[in-house]
């Protein structure tokens, strides 16, 4: 029988990237989405059938218990979670304004152990799974002018290795990916001429250089707890 994978911000950037070469691979896939229509217009660019688009806002308790419901009566117990969904809001600390620092927190960091929280019930019936949630380089290095985007995903560093040594007994593994400049809507308002200097390798990475990654580590049965970084060596010059 196919893994059943959930990728949350599944239908754009990296998640739909994920969703693609997990279809790929032969899983189910769940992709959820805020936009349903969006998700709908990512399955059906997916290999394989069967699979669901679901819409869920993931900064909501409510809306996230709900889809993990439905989830786990329509299509079983869930081998794989990859959390790529998220939102920037690049200011500086001085002009973020409170609204925009709640709704970095809920989306990126909450909503994440909102997620992780849901998905946990079902993969406790499984005999294997994995988490994969999406940090940033900016995570672990900081940024100025991305004081709070860079906590809430310094945060998810914190919140992976320690879920990864409360579930580690029951098999379920759980590591951050650690992205550097990734050509996606996030990153469309970003000029690659700019920004290519200071990385070692010279380019922004693609969605499908990212979604390789994010396989690697759901694949891996002895890995769990880690962050790896993706960044082009990004990271060695920051
Ligand atoms: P994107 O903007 O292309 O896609 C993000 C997805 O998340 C979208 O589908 C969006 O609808 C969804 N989303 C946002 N808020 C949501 C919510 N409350 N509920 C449900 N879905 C929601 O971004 P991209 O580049 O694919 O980013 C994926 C992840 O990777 C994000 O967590 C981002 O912070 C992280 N990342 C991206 C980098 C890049 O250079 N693109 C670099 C480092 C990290």
């Amino acid at each position: 029988m196919s893994r059943l994978a959930v990728v949350c911000g599944g239908s754009r950037g990296i998640g739909k990237a994920v969703s693609r070469l997990l279809s790929e691979r032969g899983c189910r896939l769940a992709v959820v989405s805020r936009n349903e229509d969006a998700a709908r217009a990512t399955v059906a660019t997916l290999h394989g059938s069967d699979h669901v688009a679901l819409s869920c806002d993931i900064s909501k308790e409510q809306e996230v218990q709900k889809t993990f419901e439905i989830i786990q009566r329509t299509c079983g117990n869930i081998s794989y979670l990859v959390n790529a969904a998220g939102i920037n809001r690049d200011s500086l600390l001085l002009r973020t304004k409170p609204e925009d620092m709640v709704a970095l927190l809920h989306t990126n960091l909450l909503g994440c152990m909102l997620t992780c929280r849901a998905a946990l019930r079902s993969m406790l019936q499984t005999k294997e799974a994995a988490i994969v949630n999406i940090g940033s380089v900016v995570g672990l290095k900081g940024n100025a002018g991305q004081c709070v985007y860079s906590a809430s995903k310094a945060g998810l560093e914190g919140f992976t290795r320690s879920l990864a040594k409360e579930v580690a007994s029951r098999n379920i593994r759980v590591n951050l990916l650690a992205p550097g400049f990734i050509h996606t809507d996030m990153t469309a308002g970003l000029r690659e001429k700019d920004g290519a200097h200071s990385i070692p390798l010279g380019r922004f990475g693609t969605p499908e250089e990212a979604a390789q990654a994010v396989l690697f580590l759901l694949e891996s049965p002895y890995i769990t707890g880690q962050v790896l970084v993706v960044d082009g060596g990004l990271q060695l010059a920051m």
